[in-house]
């Protein structure tokens, strides 16, 4: 079966831990100010918890991480932060992404890296080359990422390979070009720093994910706050459109089915 089913076409399979998890990883710049510490403090102070969940969702056998790590406006930040989340990008891909393949971990970045210097854009691709093969948990950054920009982009390299879908085309000819077309949708979104809004993360994919937001600051997320998020998960009853009767009917045969199973086997 392939990863990436739409929600919207078909029902996915769902289970207890989320396959894939998606956090925008915001309040740096707060968690800093609150200790009286330039905001860069806070970005720096990030890439900690990022080291504590990444290692928090392979061993809970999540299959896929995506953090979002710079939007496209985030340009619009004062230049000096800009430059200092780059360096710090820089130095990440530098010391992590080899432990990153120690530990059998896939990384992959999305989003337009045509704005990056070539030297970042290098480092990237080597990361992604080097780590390809991995299998335990596929860790994307979306960097100078935008859900608008994934859309448009999508739909304009579809267009350009298959030009006569301009007048009609279906998701199934759209979805092939998102820049994570290698992943399901997300099961679980995760906010943190307390602001109930998407700011132009997974637009598309966002469709049917459960949405969880908590006022605990990037900085001081960790494997415990992770766990809370995914018993709020493990409590949702995930519809698709359907009706709680139509679920439960539908569970009760399955159940039924597997007892079958069991039986005869
Ligand atoms: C998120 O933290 C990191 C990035 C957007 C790069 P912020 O820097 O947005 O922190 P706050 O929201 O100002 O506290
Ligand atoms: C969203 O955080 C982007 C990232 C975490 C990378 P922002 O701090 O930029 O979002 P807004 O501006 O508050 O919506
Ligand atoms: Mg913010």
């Amino acid at each position: 079966m392939p990863t990436n089913i739409s929600s919207t076409r078909e029902i996915p399979k769902t289970g207890i831990i989320p396959r894939h998890v998606a956090i925008i990883m915001d309040g740096n710049g707060r968690w800093a100010k609150n200790r009286f510490l330039p905001r860069v403090a806070g970005h720096k102070r990030a890439m900690e918890t990022v080291r504590g969940i990444v290692k928090a969702c392979a061993e809970r056998g999540i299959g896929y991480l995506t953090l979002f790590a710079f939007s496209s406006e985030n340009w619009r930040r004062p230049k000096d932060e800009v430059s200092v989340l780059m360096q710090l990008f820089i130095v990440a891909l530098e010391q992590e992404v080899g432990k990153l393949h120690e530990n059998g971990i896939r990384f992959k970045v999305v989003g337009d890296l045509s704005k990056f210097e070539p030297k970042i854009i290098e480092f990237i691709r080597n990361g992604e080359s080097l780590t390809a093969a991995n299998t335990n948990l596929t860790l994307t950054v979306a960097a100078n990422y935008g859900g608008r920009w994934d859309i448009m982009q999508a739909t304009r390299n579809m267009l350009s390979q298959r030009p006569e879908l301009a007048h009609s085309f279906e998701e199934e000819d759209l979805m092939p070009h998102f820049a994570m077309s290698y992943a399901p949708e997300p099961d679980l979104f995760i906010r943190t720093g307390g602001e109930k809004r998407i700011s132009n993360f997974l637009l598309w994919q966002l469709a049917y994910t459960e949405l969880y937001f908590t006022d605990t600051l990037w900085p001081d997320f960790d494997a415990g706050e992770l766990d809370l998020a995914i018993e709020s998960y493990q409590q949702r009853e995930r519809r698709f459109g359907r009706t709680s009767e139509q679920l439960e009917a539908s569970s009760s045969t399955e159940g039924a089915r597997r007892f079958a199973a069991t039986e005869s086997a």
